[in-house]
């Protein structure tokens, strides 16, 4: 995973309408890169789950930037990052139990890490209380 082919870094505010945004950059990507198609699909679906998360829990009850960097390398695999400068996660561990959620009046399922990591090769989550979350993806992108 040497050499890094294509990148590119969208900043954006934690509104709820660019997940969207994210979910568009992820697919134009990975599609001009000849991604297999079922691949594109889950990681929009994993970036989508994990920008909703930077959007609804990292910047609950405030506002700020999330980033969402993505680097292909010549190995054909793809690394992305999602990152917020936002509250940040107590208990990593616990926070990536399957149906583990601290919102659950919202009707939130608490499956998307699981999901993230279903949908993805490799699963980084770097967090600390009050500085914010980075999450790293890693994926092959090719049909296999
Ligand atoms: N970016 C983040 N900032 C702060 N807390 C987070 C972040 N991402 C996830 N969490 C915490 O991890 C929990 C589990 O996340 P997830 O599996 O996506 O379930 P859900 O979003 O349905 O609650 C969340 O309820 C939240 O407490
Ligand atoms: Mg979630």
């Amino acid at each position: 995973m040497k050499t890094l082919k294509n990148h590119i870094k969208l900043v954006f505010p934690s509104h709820s309408e660019n997940e969207g945004l994210a979910r568009l950059a992820v697919s134009g990507f990975l599609a001009a890169e000849g991604a297999d198609v079922s691949v594109i699909a889950e990681l929009k679906t994993a970036v989508s789950e994990g920008v909703t998360n930077a959007i609804v829990h990292g910047y609950r009850n405030t506002h700020g930037l999330v980033t969402l960097e993505i680097k292909l390398f010549d190995s054909g695999r793809a690394k992305i990052l999602i990152k917020d400068k936002g509250a940040g996660i107590e208990d990593i561990t616990k926070a990536m139990e399957p149906l583990f959620t601290t919102a659950p009046e919202e009707e939130r399922a608490g499956l998307g890490f699981a999901i993230m990591q279903s949908f993805c090769d490799k699963l980084r989550v770097r967090s600390a209380p009050g500085k914010g979350t980075t999450l790293t993806l890693e994926k092959y992108i090719y049909k296999r």
